[in-house]
């Protein structure tokens, strides 16, 4: 929490919360992953690592995942808590450039990053990379405390597949999912 907060109040724009994820909301998105698919499930913006940990839960194997994370702190402090989870300190806007090294396919991106309140051609970017990585059978899992309706976050190669609000969290969520 106080990592949390820390780095709230250094960057308020790329933490995009006021609090780290519930272990519902986090327990709700990894829901969403397929399970035993040949490939990788890659996290972006992990913070404090509750999403991660809640994948490690549902089985998702630690060789499996790879984090991205722009927050120097917090990749020590998620490097120091998952040893064995590969964790890569960067911009999720390069995101083709930072898995350049990974020839498997990536059949999960599960973000927790604050797409609304980044600027607009970091969001676009992100998105198009997003777009492009995923594995045409794959699926894209992401959060956000907007309960509007409009697609902001739409990939253009990929379908609406899920909404879900999540109230036990602060404030509420919704998890959306692309497949
Ligand atoms: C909403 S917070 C983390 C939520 C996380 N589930 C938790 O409870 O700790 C969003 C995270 O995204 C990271 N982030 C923001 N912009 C990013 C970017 N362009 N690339 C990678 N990480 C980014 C921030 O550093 C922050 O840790």
């Amino acid at each position: 929490m106080y990592s949390f907060l820390k780095a709230l109040a250094h960057n308020p724009r790329e933490t995009g919360a006021i609090f780290p994820s519930s272990r519902f909301l986090a327990k709700e998105m990894a829901a969403h992953v397929v399970k035993n698919q040949a490939g990788v499930v890659v996290e972006l913006g992990a913070g404090t690592g509750v999403v991660t940990k809640a994948l490690l839960q549902a089985g998702i194997q630690p060789n499996n995942i790879i984090v991205i994370e722009s927050s120097p702190s917090m990749v020590k402090k998620l490097r120091r808590r998952f040893p064995t989870i590969q964790i890569i300190e960067g911009n999720a806007a390069e995101l083709i450039t930072l898995l350049a090294h990974e020839k498997r396919e990536v059949h999960t991106i599960i973000s927790s990053l604050p797409l609304r309140s980044l600027p607009k051609s970091v969001t676009q970017t992100i998105l198009q990379q997003i777009n492009t990585l995923l594995a045409s059978n794959g699926r894209y899992i992401q959060f956000t405390y907007s309960f509007t309706k409009d697609q902001f976050f739409s990939l253009t190669n990929f379908q609406h597949i899920i909404s879900k609000r999540i109230w036990m969290n602060l404030p509420p969520a919704r998890v959306d999912v692309w497949a």
